[in-house]
Parts: C-alpha cells; structure tokens; sequence
C-alpha cells in the first residue's frame, strides 16, 4: 500500500506537469487560436479540479497528523494552510475569466509561481520531519485515506470554506455532490 507520501507526490508530480504545460502556452498575447485558447481554459478547469481535490485532502487528513505528530506542526500547518487558502482564491477568479483575458495570464502566472512554492514548502519544510515522526503504519492509513478520499472530495476551489478538517469533513460531501452536479452540466472533469 502506497504511503502517505507517495500519493501526495504523485499529485505533486501530475500538478507540477500541468503548470509546466500551461506554461509553455501559446496564450492569447502570443497567438493562440481559438481552438488552443479553448484547450487552455479547458486544461485551466483541469488543473482547478486537481488541485481543489488535493489541497482538500490535505486539509482534512494530513495536515491534522503534521500537527499531532510533529513539535512545531502547527506553526507549519498553519502556514501551508494560509498558503492553500491564497491559492484557492486566485483559482476561484481563475475559474471565471476565459482564456483569451489578459487577468487570465495574470492570474494563472501567481497560481503557477505559488503552486510551486507551496509544494516546494511541504516537499522541504514538512515531509522529511514528518517522514521521521510517523509511524509506518499511520502513513500507509493516511496514504489509503487520501487516494480514496478522491472519489467524493471537492472538485472546485470553495476559498469561503473554513479549512479545518472537521467543517471540511461536515460540508465536504455536499460541495463535492454540487461540484459534480456543475461539472456534468457544463461537461468539465472526467469522471
Ligand atoms: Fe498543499
Ligand atoms: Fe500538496
């Protein structure tokens, strides 16, 4: 069974190759035709799916356990959470410009510098002291929790949802019924 730490880092490794395949464009300012601006807003919708589900998951399962199992985690908790928060507003302004905007590139160029800096936060700053103080065990729980926490989690950003696990677990469902609901409407996701 996967640890806690391989399921997020594929999530990393996945998030980390759509940064760099929106990065390379081509956006509206160089010549994107309709057809590539489509494509952009609609790898924009997948990148915003990815990430809602993973930093929800986060917030409700491992961030809990780098406060109960590491000294100072709630200090780094408190931190990555602030920088997740952040993150989720610029996508939820994200979410609703179309690709051919100039805020679109403003936008997804801080979600892009962010979004790398945040996993360069958790990857350095967090998982080798986590690493150390979790037991086997807990870590191959959590890493079972989180993938099959993917099914129901929230497929859109919600940056008005307090980010403590119990709320998110409370409200988490619902969002996650309405996210899909929204998805099937306008055709976004994939399952
Ligand atoms: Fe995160
Ligand atoms: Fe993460």
């Amino acid at each position: 069974m996967a640890d806690v730490f391989t399921v997020l880092g594929q999530d990393h490794q996945e998030v980390k190759r759509m940064l760099a395949e929106l990065e390379r464009g081509p956006t509206a300012a160089t010549g994107a035709s309709e057809a590539q601006l489509a494509l952009r807003k609609k790898m924009t919708e997948e990148l915003i799916i990815e990430e809602s589900r993973h930093e929800a998951l986060e917030e409700m399962y491992f961030w809990p356990a780098v406060r109960d199992h590491i000294q100072s985690g709630s200090t780094l908790a408190d931190e990555a959470i602030g920088q997740e928060q952040a993150a989720k507003q610029v996508l939820a302004n994200l979410d609703k410009v179309g690709s051919g905007d100039t805020e679109f590139e403003r936008l997804l160029g801080k979600f892009i510098m962010d979004a790398r800096e945040h996993i360069e936060f958790e990857e350095t700053q967090v998982w080798p002291l986590l690493r150390t103080a979790l037991p086997a065990e807990t870590s191959a729980e959590l890493g079972k929790k989180i993938a099959e926490g993917k099914k129901s989690a929230p497929t859109r950003p919600h940056p008005h949802t307090p980010p403590s696990p119990g709320a998110l677990k409370a409200a988490g469902p619902v969002a996650a019924a309405a996210d899909k609901a929204r998805d099937k409407l306008t055709g976004r996701g994939s399952d």
